[in-house]
């Protein structure tokens, strides 16, 4: 059974102001979290699928042998599966075969800014799974969670996969933390996927893919400049780079522009200025170590209850609980 909720809030128009702030700025910058127009999207699903990109795997092969764990952590009672950014729930899907199976009683609460990524993942789990309430939650994470947090009652288990923290600044990574945690309570878990500090090599040839679907990944964030704001960027004077800083384990990607020019971005009224070689911060991919995940938790009311590794240790799905 599919209960409809009344948060109808689509992404707005904060997409122009974060342009000309980005871009007005020393060094440039461009949000990482405006790559996920239709294209964006579908070269996302292009790189999980890439050799050299292992996090997708990793994580999925976790879930695949430590769903059983998941299922004693959380018998015998009710719980509600919240999944912030749940997309098409390909790993999520992993649990709630499990728990659906295993008899758990638990309704499952998908979160995403997508609102046709809801409807089209509620229709394919209440065909599959024909008793399972789902109650999805269209919306941004911070409103998704406020919502949450009002109308959502009973024991939460919440899932934040795919090293999506990864994308955040520190400063972001702990504001998003402490709202988790105003949302919760006492016994509730978090569990969320962090893709773990190694050979620098490995993780170097993942954003910087043989096949280039990441740089075509990174420069559709220029042509959607072109289409939704009236710019005039031209992809082919950008080169993209990825590097990896294994002292803070950021992975920073970059367009750097190959010329010296300006870029006209009509909507916004204005001329930006590129020197040759001018850098555009595209993103941050963060990599942590255990110590790091430890810190996190402590500093954001949690504790780590349990760590789920894959077979390489590149990743961890971390179990952190409401400190009582
Ligand atoms: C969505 N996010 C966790 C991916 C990552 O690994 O940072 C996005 C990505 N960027 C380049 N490749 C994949």
């Amino acid at each position: 059974m599919i209960q409809a909720t009344t948060n109808t809030r689509k992404q707005t128009g904060s997409f122009a102001a974060d342009v000309l702030t980005g871009l007005s700025r020393t060094p440039k910058t461009l949000h990482s979290k405006y790559f996920y127009d239709d294209r964006g999207s579908q070269l996302f699903e292009q790189i999980m699928e890439l050799p050299e990109y292992y996090p997708t795997r990793s994580e999925a092969w976790i879930l695949e042998n430590h769903k059983e764990k998941l299922l004693d952590i959380m018998q015998p009672h009710h719980w509600n599966l919240v999944d912030l950014g749940a997309g098409d729930a390909a790993k999520t899907r992993i649990l709630i075969d499990a728990f659906y199976r295993g008899g758990l009683d638990f309704q499952y609460v998908p979160a995403d800014i997508s609102s046709y990524a809801l409807d089209d993942l509620a229709g394919r789990l209440q065909k599959e799974f024909l008793d399972l309430p789902v109650r999805p939650v269209p919306g941004d994470y911070y409103h998704a969670l406020s919502w949450i947090g009002q109308h959502v009652k009973g024991r939460k288990f919440v899932l934040f996969l795919g090293s999506n923290i990864g994308n955040f600044s520190e400063a972001e990574t702990i504001q998003f933390l402490n709202k988790i945690h105003q949302t919760l309570q006492s016994g509730d878990r978090l569990l969320i996927g962090f893709d773990l500090k190694k050979e620098g090599s490995i993780i170097h040839a993942a954003y910087n893919d043989s096949a280039g679907v990441t740089e075509a990944f990174n420069k559709n964030l220029l042509l959607r400049i072109n289409r939704d704001l009236g710019g005039n960027f031209d992809p082919d004077t950008f080169d993209f780079h990825a590097h990896y800083d294994p002292i803070s384990g950021f992975v920073r990607s970059y367009l750097t522009s190959k010329v010296g020019q300006e870029i006209r971005i009509e909507s916004l009224d204005q001329t930006f200025r590129f020197e040759e070689w001018e850098a555009i911060h595209t993103e941050n991919s963060r990599k942590f170590s255990l110590s790091d995940i430890e810190r996190l938790a402590a500093q954001s009311g949690f504790r780590v209850e349990k760590n789920l590794f894959d077979s390489k240790k590149w990743f961890v799905d971390s179990i952190w609980r409401v400190q009582d």
